[in-house]
């Protein structure tokens, strides 16, 4: 078997780009080649590396001879995503160990921008799933008020804020964390794609503002915001997305000012076709905690406390749970 690397260095915030070409229009092209066995992809905002597996050197020169791949590779040096010079390595693979690779380290699916199988976007299919739910999950699931170590973190989010506002609550579903903070004197509010879950939250908690929004689209003032809690809500972006929503937040965050996620802890991926008995579409991404703080960092985040905790037997799902709490430079 032949490996052939090919490594390119990646335009500023052209990432993104570069991995729907490589989605969309390499991995087909390989896939229609003669002798192509698999391959992996990896990059990060600077470095884009292609590892294509092969049968034999025939098929790496068929490859590098044939029209589909010179068109794909004239197409992407007319894309604008590509800085420094491309490297080329071809050789002999010695060792392959893919059964010790975890399955969700295997296959990343695809980002928010490119359509799934089923034809939406995942924020669309996040939408009309919680939308589904929206009166089930309201009436059903436990909120913070029975999870002390919730509360716990919350307050201490409160205290650190030292009565600066606004706080948005992102992603907030019916809205309990929101109400919470509102409680507590915080000057809060809630957004959440599902409007079925706004509508749940206004119900619920009439004194409260909330609206339908995406937060990879803030639409927030840069530096406006004196706070950014996100429970459970990350959860459904592909890790890829992650970064730069980490980085918006940041910016709409005033000098000091805090930002609190809790996510699932892990390496999965989970899927949801089913929920109170309804069909919904939903895919779940776990976090480990070291990579959830590598990318508080590089957004510039100043990670203060980091809580993990084992799930509430009965009322929630049993996965571990981690809580980040993170500031913004003064
Ligand atoms: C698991 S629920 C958590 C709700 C609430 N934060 C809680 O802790 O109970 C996830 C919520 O995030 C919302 N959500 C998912 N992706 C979102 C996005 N891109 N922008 C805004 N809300 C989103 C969903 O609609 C859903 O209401």
């Amino acid at each position: 078997m032949i490996g052939r690397l090919w490594m390119t260095g990646l335009k500023h915030g052209r990432g993104g780009a570069y991995e729907a070409f490589a989605r969309e229009i390499s991995l087909p092209m390989f896939r229609s080649q003669e002798g192509f066995l698999g391959c992996v992809m990896s990059r990060n905002e600077e470095i884009g590396l292609v590892i294509t597996l092969w049968e034999d050197e025939h098929a790496v020169k068929a490859l590098d001879a044939s029209p589909s791949y010179n068109e794909a590779v004239a197409k992407i040096l007319a894309a604008d995503v590509l800085s420094a010079e491309q490297a080329t390595r071809v050789g002999n693979v010695h060792l392959l160990d893919l059964d010790h690779i975890p399955l969700s380290d295997r296959y990343r699916p695809a980002g928010p921008d490119i359509p799934d199988p089923d034809g939406l976007k995942i924020e669309q299919r996040v939408a009309e799933s919680y939308d589904v739910v929206a009166r089930d999950y309201a009436a059903n699931i436990v909120g913070v008020e029975r999870k002390p170590l919730d509360l716990a973190f919350l307050d201490q989010f409160v205290r650190l804020l030292e009565g600066r506002g606004p706080v948005l609550d992102i992603g907030c579903g019916p809205g309990d964390v929101t109400r919470h903070l509102h409680d507590r004197g915080v000057d809060v509010s809630g957004i959440d794609l599902s409007p079925a879950m706004i509508a749940e939250a206004r119900l619920a908690h009439p004194g409260i503002t909330f609206a339908v929004g995406d937060l990879a689209n803030l639409n927030a003032t840069a530096g406006s915001l004196a706070g950014i809690v996100a429970f459970y809500s990350l959860f459904h972006l592909p890790p890829q997305e992650v970064q730069s929503v980490l980085n918006d937040f940041r910016r709409n965050l005033q000098r000091g000012g805090l930002l609190l996620i809790a996510l699932h802890a892990g390496e999965d991926i989970i899927e949801l076709n089913n929920w109170f008995g309804k069909p919904v579409s939903l895919r779940g991404y776990f976090f480990r905690p070291t990579q959830l703080t590598d990318m508080l960092q590089r957004a510039g985040f100043v990670v203060e406390s980091r809580l993990s905790r084992p799930p509430y037997p009965d009322i929630e799902f049993p996965s571990e749970r981690i809580y980040l709490l993170a500031r913004s430079p003064r």
